[in-house]
């Protein structure tokens, strides 16, 4: 396996071919080369094959047993054996706290990012819309968006500040970690835990889509309650990857995310030489398309909740610090109900994407690749088209099928970084969807 980067071509041709893990939080074990994988101990005197164990912890090692995450690699080299890591420069990327604006109660909404100029990588074209929380104190999350049409080329990336949920809208990604491959393609989301080492190849001329980077506790599925045990998210059909090492004796530049900034070290070898591992804090995928859409079968529809894939929870149950919502295609059958979307305001703050075609609250301006932002208690819902034609709507099952768009859902109002606030592809007028609703009333 080489360290540089690939073409698309040879990124896709790759991605056809991996294989998986199945299941959510799954206790995995995988070796590249048999017999990597020690048994009965994780740090053995000596390992297998001469390889060094190390321990990657993604909580408290005191955590209940429902939270606790870690893993253990058994790679060429320790991950100790780096020089020291000097500040570059932080690019379009920010962190929480979120200070370069005040919050805004307004709603926004914004176009796709401009495209990236050529030779841009997915760490180069990582562009912060705004967040909330503080990193140091590991509560809320950052959105991101991001645009490359090149791979990361002798460099990988990781980030001590939080997990990375990705969210590709145009063009596929190959994603070459520490735990082996994996490919996300439009569809599919992939999730890269806090510290691990990464790196991303196009698998097309381009790519583009959106991050949601979780400073708290990592992403989770939901309780079930009522619905049952089946139902949502299904735990099998997410996706760890299985062992695959780089044994590169080459500068690799390892970028790490810390506190906000980013630090620089040029290792001697390639970091993604983990040849075998174990544990439970791992990469994965999983396709939005295979979620169980649940809804009314008799009036009214739920809250958009029935739709959460996972959810980061906080100190107070049912409060998440994000939720992670995808809205699939699914059925509308409810009687004597107005169908899309309700009007709204929301003590959570949310911003929604779309990955594509349309969404049935907004007939248009919403677009794929484009994103809006309705923060805490701000007064939204379904534009005024789309009032009027679901007020007029003959009620016959009717299927959704025509988009994609999820939310990044959280309990702490979104501050805009400066650059999304006065950014060229924010939508002026977005107001102006909801003007001329017209006044029904009789008494
Ligand atoms: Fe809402």
């Amino acid at each position: 396996m080489s360290d540089g980067g690939s073409t698309s071509e040879q990124a896709s041709k790759i991605a056809e071919g991996l294989a998986y893990l199945t299941g959510f939080g799954n206790e995995h074990s995988s070796e590249a080369v048999p017999g990597a994988l020690p048994h009965g101990r994780n740090s053995p005197q000596r390992s297998p094959l001469g390889l060094y164990a190390e321990q990657l912890s993604g909580s408290a090692f005191t955590e209940p047993r429902t939270h606790n995450r870690r893993s253990w690699l058994y790679r060429i080299r320790p991950s100790a054996a780096h020089p020291p890591f000097t500040r570059v420069d932080n690019g379009a990327l920010r962190t929480a706290p979120f200070t370069e604006t005040v919050p805004d109660p307004n709603r926004l909404r914004w176009n796709p990012l401009p495209d990236p100029a050529p030779g841009t990588d997915f760490l180069a074209g990582l562009w912060t819309l705004g967040g909330n929380g503080d990193a140091t104190q590991r509560t809320g999350m950052a959105i991101h968006l991001y645009a490359a049409n090149a791979p990361m080329t002798d460099r990988v990336f990781s980030d001590s500040d939080g997990e990375l949920l990705i969210v590709p809208e145009r063009g596929g990604l190959l994603l070459r970690t520490e735990f082996g491959l994996l490919s996300a393609r439009p569809g599919e989301m992939a999730l890269i835990p806090r510290g691990v080492r990464f790196r991303v190849e196009p698998l097309d001329a381009d790519a583009r889509g959106y991050v949601c980077e979780n400073y708290g506790q990592p992403f989770e599925l939901p309780n079930l309650g009522p619905i049952g045990a089946n139902g949502l998210a299904a735990a099998r059909d997410f996706r760890a990857p299985v062992a695959a090492y780089e044994d590169v004796e080459r500068p690799t530049e390892v970028v790490n995310k810390f506190c906000g900034n980013l630090w620089s070290a040029t290792y001697d070898h390639s970091p993604l030489d983990v040849v075998a591992w174990h544990g439970t804090h791992t990469p994965y995928v999983y396709d939005m398309r295979r979620f169980n859409v649940i809804g009314s079968i008799s009036f009214d529809h739920p809250d958009p909740s029935i739709f959460t894939v996972l959810t980061s929870p906080s100190d107070t149950p049912g409060l998440a610090g994000v939720d992670f919502v995808v809205f699939a295609p699914r059925w509308l059958v409810g009687e004597d109900t107005f169908r899309p979307p309700y009007f709204h305001r929301n003590v959570m703050s949310e911003y929604m994407g779309l990955i594509e075609g349309a969404y049935d609250a907004k007939a248009e301006g919403f677009v794929p690749g484009g994103g809006s932002l309705h923060n805490m208690m701000s007064a939204h819902g379904p534009d005024r088209e789309t009032f009027d034609r679901a007020s007029a709507a003959e009620l016959k099952p009717q299927k959704i099928d025509d988009g994609l768009a999820f939310m990044f859902e959280t309990r702490w109002p979104v501050t805009a970084t400066a650059q999304a606030a006065g950014a060229e592809h924010l939508q002026r007028g977005y107001d102006d969807v909801w003007q001329g609703l017209e006044r029904h009333f009789r008494a």
